[in-house]
């Protein structure tokens, strides 16, 4: 089977370079070997912009048309909008009770942002959960890859502990202390104090070696105890790792190369810099836009050699370019034999020429409105019906299911 990949980005405006440099390649690219699901995080938009409806409204379905235009296929990724789907707001409510309040308050997001982003009042409930309510969209899809950048790992790590500690506190069947008990009755004094010795060492060490020796005790009590079944080896195999049943499935972040992509300031590409080329930039905008990026302040004239490590065109070069490109652009630069505005050229062309299938295909879609929301239609109904499974068994270990 293949395994399970799952992201999301917030609709918080249209959808630049960076974007995808950063996510959007890589998400294009999992669609190959994994069974993808991807979504719009609307609800973690609003955790920021509860004020701002318009923004979010504005850019759902457009940041869909993004996301097919880079490449994502329907027929092979599962895409959607989160607030359809309330099952994840009632795993967040579940989550929400066991989770102690120093976890959240510890992620390093959170000062981060309340301190970068001070002209918004952040001192909210559902800012404080963010990372929980992402713990909910991963953990509900039971997703084993999450793809994001480097600053979202603590939010994964988070996730992983909230999933431990789910599975540790409801991932027993009902009656799991007893019947471990009456298991371990049925072997001899001897084996049941070198079990527990194992299961004490593998909980601390997590020692592999530990964790062998114990199971072979259990499989040869499987074949030399009297009515040993299936079920007894399960029981005691579950116990001696120290959890039941895994009812949420820990998921590992997939961290893309960090491929910072400067703006035309030369600081990050951000939309709230104002220095993002957009995905969807027409070609006349581009060029405009990379004409007027900043570059190594020491080249004032023409005549005056520069240094392409000091500029940001130079990281589009290292991008965009080839090894030709990036030679000659190199030696243009440090012997002042080019001027900016030419070695600029070659990445606007090529900045460009990678725009144009993204242009095409998003062109389609905006003429095709109802083609956009059927396939986001599609995708709710797919993602529904693995989110309600989950539920299920959800509701059904912390004993909701009356
Ligand atoms: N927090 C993510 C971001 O800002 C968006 C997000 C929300 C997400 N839920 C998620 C990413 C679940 C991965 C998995 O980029
Ligand atoms: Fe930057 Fe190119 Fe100008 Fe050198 S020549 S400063 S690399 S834009």
């Amino acid at each position: 089977m293949r395994s399970r990949v799952l992201s999301g980005m917030r609709p918080t405006g249209a959808l630049h370079l960076g974007h995808y440099h950063g996510a959007l390649k890589n998400w294009v690219r999992l669609q190959d070997e994994h069974d993808c699901f991807y979504f719009v995080a609307d609800w973690h938009a609003l955790t920021t912009h509860y004020e701002q409806r318009e923004v979010i409204e504005k850019n759902v379905y457009e940041m869909v048309i993004d996301w097919i235009a880079a490449g994502l296929d329907p027929d092979r990724s599962t895409i959607f909008i989160q607030s359809r789907l309330p099952e994840h707001a009632e795993l967040f409510t579940l989550l929400a009770m066991g989770t102690p309040l120093g976890w959240l308050e510890r992620v390093p997001t959170y000062k981060d942002q309340m301190e970068k982003l001070k002209d918004r009042d952040l001192a909210t409930y559902g800012f404080l959960g963010y990372p929980l309510l992402q713990a909910a969209d991963i953990l509900i899809y039971k997703a084993t890859y999450v793809p994001v950048g480097e600053d979202q790992s603590s939010h994964v790590e988070l996730t992983r502990e909230v999933a431990r500690r789910f599975n540790h506190l409801y991932g027993r069947m009902h009656g799991f202390e007893q019947r471990v008990a009456a298991t371990l009755a049925r072997l001899p004094k001897d084996d049941q104090r070198y079990y527990e010795k194992q299961r004490k060492a593998f909980g601390e060490t997590g020692s592999a070696e530990v964790w062998a020796k114990g199971e072979a005790l259990v499989r040869r009590a499987a074949a030399a105890v009297e009515g040993w079944s299936e079920a007894d080896t399960e029981l005691l195999l579950g116990h001696l790792r120290g959890s039941g049943r895994a009812v949420l499935v820990e998921p590992q972040a997939l961290h893309t190369e960090v491929l910072r992509l400067p703006g035309t300031d030369g600081q990050k590409m951000s939309k709230s810099y104002g220095n993002a080329v957009l995905m969807r930039d027409e070609p006349a905008e581009v060029e405009r836009k990379i004409r007027g990026m900043v570059t190594d302040p020491a080249r004032v004239r023409r005549t005056d050699p520069g240094d392409p490590e000091k500029c940001p065109v130079w990281d589009l070069h290292k991008v965009y370019s080839d090894e030709a490109t990036k030679d000659w652009a190199y030696k243009g630069c440090k012997t002042a034999s080019i001027g900016c505005l030419e070695c600029k050229q070659p990445v606007i062309d090529a900045i460009v020429r990678e725009q144009k299938p993204w242009r095409e295909r998003a062109a389609a879609l905006v003429a095709d409105p109802k083609k956009v929301h059927w396939i986001v239609e599609m995708g709710t109904e797919r993602a529904r019906t693995v989110a309600r499974q989950t539920m299920k068994d959800v509701r059904e270990a912390m004993g909701l299911a009356y």
